[in-house]
């Protein structure tokens, strides 16, 4: 029996996915699930891959039956999981085989467990995998992290079975240790806020426009042929689309509006936070997925205050203004992403590669968009990689950032919640403030706790005159 060229273990949706994909591209994978029942019905039910599938019912089996120096795939649910499966498995493999979690991890994790990988001279991966479950199965978007040896020992199989974007594998080794899972959490943060805005221009059309299910529908179809064109307001357009066939309503309408999270999105904005990275968009995401789950004090909120007016007048915003807004809104989130990118570097000693992580982004992923490939020639145009201030991107914000601001002011003067929006807004304005209100702040801290300031064309540090007062 031939050896195989990888392994797997973890045949939850996602693994199973992947699986056939690497078979389908002509790779033998080994799998292994902790059920047997599983693996058994997942090579039962491989049809013609079935061939390139060698299903084992021990870890003792697969190891023995992947070609060396062995590389190994994981897929089982981020945290204690991936450290017991790495345990068990290490024991069993040779110094010089590979372990590649390619589940979401906390980067912080991967960074640990490279730094022990490397302390024993074992090669080890971390790997986001983007795409969903679609995705993994036809062509996911792959951000790699460890060594680049490792990375180029499995790049064939990995840019292989990754989507493609003009025939370019979207499939980048991002640097060392943890890179590729803090990529992907960056990514998880911006697809928080996409799909959060969304839902707020959702909201503008529903409540203050009173447009049903089937009228924003079209609206988003429509979006989608323009700059918007996306993954995620694709996907808008079908699920506002669709029936319920229980009730023959709108899908949307029978769903409730309470929002699960798995934490990527949080991890994002606890990262920002530590590393002092301003990302408000995201953290506005976060936070409104947060409020969304609180259904009953929202029920209680309203019965005591009653609920906002909503409805917008006549003429008030028009479906242009709701375009322009979600343009801008998108163009300041993504700039607030990649900021943050740039902020690990000097902290975990990476050079996060900002334009091939947009080209990386343009296809498999859940936000690829047809403006990332802008941001690929942006960001690798602009000297100090801020996506705002790069022409193409600075033109936009210019002709749309009223629009935003129509929408924001209209919106929340009428009781419209638009924190994603909003946040965007205001960042957009701080950012083009050279003169704010933080000499207050100063004065306030120096006040209080003698911590100095600077002034206006003097060196040093001072403090105010305030003992007297
Ligand atoms: C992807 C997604 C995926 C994520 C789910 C659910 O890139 O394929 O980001 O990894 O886990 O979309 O995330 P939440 O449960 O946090 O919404």
């Amino acid at each position: 029996m031939k050896k195989s060229n990888i392994g797997l273990i973890g045949l939850g949706t996602m693994g199973a996915m992947l699986a056939l994909n690497i078979a389908e591209k002509g790779f033998r994978i080994s799998v292994f699930n902790r059920t047997t029942t599983t693996t058994r019905v997942f090579s039962d039910t491989a049809g013609p891959l079935a061939d390139m599938i060698a299903p084992c019912e021990t870890l003792e089996d697969l190891v023995s039956t992947i070609e060396k120096p062995r590389a190994i795939i994981l897929m089982v649910p981020a945290g204690s999981a991936v450290d017991e499966q790495i345990a068990a498995l290490r024991a069993l493999l040779d110094d010089d085989d590979m372990i590649i979690d390619a589940g979401n991890a906390n980067f912080h994790d991967t960074n640990r467990r490279a730094t022990k990988a490397a302390s024993a001279g074992t090669p080890f991966l971390g790997i986001g995998v983007s795409g969903g479950e679609e995705g993994a199965r036809h062509g996911p978007s792959i951000m790699g992290g460890g060594s680049e040896a490792s990375w180029d020992r499995v790049a064939h199989i990995l840019e292989a079975i990754s989507a493609k974007y003009d025939e370019t594998p979207c499939a980048t080794w991002m640097g060392e240790s943890g890179a590729g899972h803090f990529v992907k959490t960056v990514h998880n943060g911006i697809e928080y806020a996409d799909m959060q805005m969304i839902a707020e221009i959702y909201g503008v059309m529903r409540d203050g426009m009173k447009l049903n299910a089937t009228q924003c529908s079209e609206i988003f179809a429509r979006w989608n042929t323009g700059p918007l064109q996306s993954y995620l307001t694709e996907i808008s357009a079908k699920v506002s689309a669709a029936k319920d066939p229980k009730t023959g309503q709108p899908m949307l309408d029978v769903i409730l509006d309470r929002a699960g999270q798995k934490g990527t999105g949080r991890w994002t904005a606890i990262e920002a936070q530590h590393l002092a990275a301003p990302i408000p968009v995201i953290e506005a995401a976060v936070t409104a997925r947060n409020l969304s789950a609180q259904l009953e004090t929202r029920k209680k909120g309203e019965s005591l205050f009653g609920s906002a007016p909503k409805i917008l007048s006549e003429g008030s915003l028009s479906l242009d203004d709701l375009e322009a807004a979600l343009i801008a809104g998108k163009v300041l989130c993504y700039t607030q992403g990649f900021a943050l990118l740039s902020a690990a570097n000097p902290v975990f000693g990476w050079s996060l590669p900002l334009p091939e992580i947009a080209k990386v982004w343009r296809e498999g992923c859940i936000i690829r968009s047809s403006m990332l490939n802008d941001m690929a020639s942006a960001l690798s145009q602009a000297p100090d990689r801020n996506l705002m201030f790069a022409p193409f991107f600075s033109d936009i914000l210019k002709s749309n950032h009223n629009a935003l601001r129509r929408v924001v002011a209209t919106g929340m003067s009428h009781g419209l919640p638009l924190p994603a929006l909003a946040s965007a807004l205001s960042y957009f304005d701080m950012m083009r403030t050279g003169r704010s209100t933080a000499n207050m702040i100063q004065a306030q801290r120096d006040f209080f706790g003698a911590h100095s300031f600077e002034r206006f064309n003097e060196d040093g540090a001072h403090h105010g005159p305030w003992g007297s007062h």
